[in-house]
Order: structure tokens, then sequence, then C-alpha cells
């Protein structure tokens, strides 16, 4: 009796301390893309305004404050930002070597990572650590799962990216449907024709089979530890997706949708810009390609057909170039940086050029303003064609380019009100959820270590070979059984047929 009452207390004294106040998350970002920390300290932020300490290894380090310590990793990987265009259209625009590129680059990436003096002070305590939980950016390996393994505590997956389908078998246990769930590197938001289904099939198998090849390689030739141990597996994915950015798809209940987390309170504008954008009431385009390229570093008849275009047009352009330029169009006003969210959200604002980058992407969702989209590489074709099927959007190549079908689009996504109408009710429904997304990464993250790691939402999948998984045993078990039956149909007509054959023989 007095055993099933202390058990009780017990349990109720445990339900007391539900709410996981106070925990002590360790996260890494792993990527040196801008668009990668964006992503991550999104998910941090609300996590520290809610009372949890965060400790954060990043190559952005933006400051610490209260309960938040960042240990700056720049030094030990160069961050991938303010690149010439054609580097990074030569190095990474063709999926299949980005792929491959990628999938090496993982385990670099780890190997920097667990070399880091700070991260091995952290290591060092294993299981004894003060940390409850990691948040970490996976790459295309699982070696990032080490942390956790080490720390012997729950992990989850921060994905930048609209979708998981880089790794989905590690992130979530299961294997997207190639007819459905178009790879992230692939140019098209859904897969619909024959050859588009084809073609997703291809990038999506290959993804996998080369993630396993270079993964076996290594583990083969100069194995690491992370390769001798069996890692855990994440326990939540946040994925920086929303419905209007990815079609629908059967879902794993471990993956959380925080897309645009990253938005924060909108601020008002520096007073050079404010003035700029008010003083032309017929409207404004801004003009980005983001923080990885320079727009400066286009090629000189692709900024001609731009400069000269927009020149053409009554409206005024606010455009990020990180040069100074001669014989500037009065109407454009040129900066190094601007604040993008802001003057997104500002009502003249009519029209966004953008290269596709996801985050630039749910601000003008979020502000409701249509797209010309010149996607160069990664995600961003597959972004930019989701939008487009959201009527929202046109997308361009940025390399067969001309001032005429430059400027028919810019006049058509100005005039033909569709565009907008479309942008605003994308708007309406980005915005309409039940939970902010600030307020499910606070949710899940703090679910995950009430419930210590919740293994109840983890996919049996995880268990399952590859040959068990793909249903090969199964399907070779059916082959082999119908083919056993087809055999002895065969032998027992055979023999009948003989017996019939000497029964005549005999009666003639
Ligand atoms: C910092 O963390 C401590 C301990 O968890 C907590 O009591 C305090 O309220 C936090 N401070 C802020 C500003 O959230
Ligand atoms: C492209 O790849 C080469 C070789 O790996 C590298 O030296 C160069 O820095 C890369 N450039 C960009 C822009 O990624």
């Amino acid at each position: 009796m007095w055993f099933r009452v202390t058990i009780m207390l017990l349990t109720y004294a445990n339900l007391a301390t539900l709410p996981a106040n106070g925990a002590r998350i360790l996260a890494v970002e792993t990527m040196s893309g801008k668009s990668h920390w964006n992503f991550m300290s999104g998910v941090l932020r609300p996590l520290v305004d809610s009372g949890h300490t965060v400790t954060a290894f990043t190559p952005f380090p933006d400051g610490d404050r209260e309960n938040y310590t960042e240990v700056d990793i720049s030094g030990d990987m160069s961050r991938f930002q303010d690149k010439d265009l054609k580097g990074v259209i030569v190095n990474w625009s063709d999926p299949i070597r980005t792929i491959d590129f990628i999938a090496s680059l993982s385990k670099k990436k780890c190997d920097i990572m667990y070399a880091n003096n700070r991260m091995i002070e952290v290591m060092r305590q294993n299981g004894n650590s003060h940390f409850d939980l990691v948040i970490i950016e996976p790459i295309m390996s699982e070696c990032v799962s080490y942390l956790a393994t080490l720390l012997d505590v729950p992990m989850i997956y921060a994905i930048p990216l609209s979708i998981t389908s880089l790794m989905e078998r590690y992130n979530t246990g299961h294997f997207p449907n190639p007819v459905i769930d178009s790879h992230v590197m692939s140019a098209y938001g859904m897969p619909t024709t024959f050859v588009q289904r084809l073609a997703n099939a291809a990038l999506i198998v290959y993804g996998l089979v080369s993630t396993e090849f270079t993964a076996s390689r290594v583990k083969c030739t100069n194995p690491r530890p992370y390769d001798l141990v069996p890692l855990y597996k994440p326990s939540l994915v946040f994925v920086n997706g929303h419905p209007v950015m990815t079609a629908p798809s059967p879902g794993v209940a471990s993956v959380v949708n925080v897309g645009g987390i990253h938005l924060t309170v909108a601020k008002s504008l520096p007073k050079d810009i404010l003035e700029f954008i008010e003083q032309s009431p017929i409207g404004v385009i801004y003009f980005s390609f983001g923080s990885t390229v320079k727009t400066s570093s286009l090629p000189e008849h692709i900024k001609k057909a731009f400069f000269e275009a927009l020149a053409e047009l009554p409206q005024r352009i606010l455009m990020k170039y990180e040069e100074e330029l001669q014989d500037k169009p009065k109407n454009i006003m040129t900066k190094k940086w601007l604040p993008q969210r802001d003057i997104l959200l500002h009502p003249n604002v009519k029209l966004f050029i953008s290269h596709g980058g996801i985050s630039g992407l749910y601000e003008t969702i979020d502000a409701g303003v249509p797209i010309l989209g010149f996607p160069l590489f990664g995600d961003q074709p597959r972004n930019i064609d989701t939008l487009v099927n959201n009527g929202m959007a046109i997308s361009m190549d940025l390399f067969s380019v001309t001032k005429e079908s430059f400027l028919k689009n810019v006049l058509d996504l100005l005039n033909n009100e569709k565009y907008t109408k479309n942008a605003k009710s994308s708007s309406e429904i980005f915005k309409d959820r039940s939970m902010s997304p600030e307020q499910s990464v606070v949710y899940w993250t703090e679910y995950v270590i009430r419930h210590k790691g919740a293994p109840h939402l983890k996919s049996n999948a995880y268990a399952l070979t590859w040959y068990q998984y793909y249903l090969v045993d199964v399907i070779s078990s059916i082959l082999i059984f119908v083919f056993i039956v087809f055999f002895v149909i065969y032998k027992v007509l055979k023999l009948g047929y003989y017996i019939f054959i000497n029964f005549k023989q005999i009666k003639t």
C-alpha cells in the first residue's frame, strides 16, 4: 500500500516537473551559409526567450545575451557568402555534382566540428555534460548525431530547407515517394509529367546511393569514431516548411514545419530608404540576389540588360549591389546591404526580383508581394517553381535573359492583378496556423525533453534494414511462393499428361 502511494507520489512529482523549464540546450550550426544560420538562430531565439539556456556553436556569431552563449567557429570554416556568380554556378548548379559534393562535404564538416577545442571539452564530459538536448543541422551524413550519442541526450535536427528530402531515410526513417515528393534539388515544386517523375525518382535514388556509397567508403578506408558506434536518431526534425512552399505529402509525426521561423517583428526603415520608397507612390521594385552571390559579379551583358530595362520603368528600384555604380539610372538606389524584410513589408513595394533563397521567399510571402525569380542553385529552382504554381511568381533563366524578356515579365507582374491577388492569398494561408512557428518550436522542444526523447514518435522504419524497408524480403518470398506453386502445377500437369498418353497407348 505505502509502496503504491510512494509510486503515485513519485509519478505526480514527475508530472509537476513536466513543463521542461530551464533546459540547457547545445546547438551547433554545421553549415557556413547565412541562410542556414538564419533558420537555426530563428529556432534558438524563442527557446531562449522562454527561459531555456542555449550554447550555440556558430560561424555567424550575433552576440551573447542572458542565457545565450555563442562559440565562434568562423575560424574553422569560411563563410559561404559574397561569392562570384561563376564559381557558384560551376560548383553548385548541377544537382548530381552538388549531391556528390555535399555527401563528402558532410564528413569534412563533422571532422572540423569534432576537432574544435571547445567541442572537445564538451564531448569529454560524455554522459555527464550538463546539457539536456542537442539541436544540430544534419547535412548529408548522420555523423552529426555522434555528439548527442556521446552526451547521451535527445537530439533535434534543424533543417533550413522546406523539406527533408536529401536524407529522409536518416532524418525520419522513411524514403520519399518520388511521384509526390520533389527532391530538394529538383527543378519542380511537384513532379507532374512522366519525365519529371522519372527525373525526380532518379535524383532521389541517386542521392541515397551517393550518400551510402560515400559513407561506406569512409567507413572502410578511414573510419572515424562516429563510424564505429550506433548513432542516436533524431527525436524530432524542425523543417523550414509550410504548405504554401511544400506540396502536401504523407508526413511523419516527428517532422515539424516551422517555415518562416526566422521572421522577426518588423522594424522601421532607415530614413533614406523610407524616403526613397515613400516618394514613389507608383511603386517600388526590390531587387536582391541574396547573401551568397554578389549581384555585381553577374556577367556584364546580363547586368546591362537589367539596368537598361529598369531605367525604362516609372517605378523606383531598390537594389542590393556590392559596388559603386557609374551612370546609375536615376530611379535606382543601390546599397551593399538592405533591410529586406522591412522593405518588403512597405505597401509601396510591388515586386521582388530574387534568386529564390528560402528566407527571402518567406519574407515576400509574408508581405504578399509577387516575385520574379532567377533561381541559381540548390533548392532555389524548386522553391521558385512552387510559387509559380501558386500563381504569384514568374521564373526566368538568368543566362538567357534579355532586356526585352525581362521587361516583359516585370511589366506583366506589375500590371496583371492576378499575381498580387495570389500573393495576398498565399500570405493569408501562410499566416493561418494553429500555433506560430515560435510556439511550435518551444512546444515541441519541451515535449522532447519532457518525454525523454519522445521515443514513441520514432518510426519503426529505423529498425528495419534496407531490404526489409523496401519489401525486398516480402516480395522475394511471394515470388518464390508463386514460382513453387507454378512449378508444382507444371509437374502435376506433366505427370497427368504422361499418364494420359500411356493410358491411350495401352488402350490402342
Ligand atoms: C535565464 O535562465 C534562468 C535559469 O533557467 C531563469 O531563471 C531566467 O529567468 C532566465 N532569464 C531569462 C531572461 O529568460
Ligand atoms: C568551387 O570549388 C572549388 C574546388 O572545390 C573551390 O576551390 C572553390 O572555392 C569553389 N567555389 C565556390 C564559389 O564554391
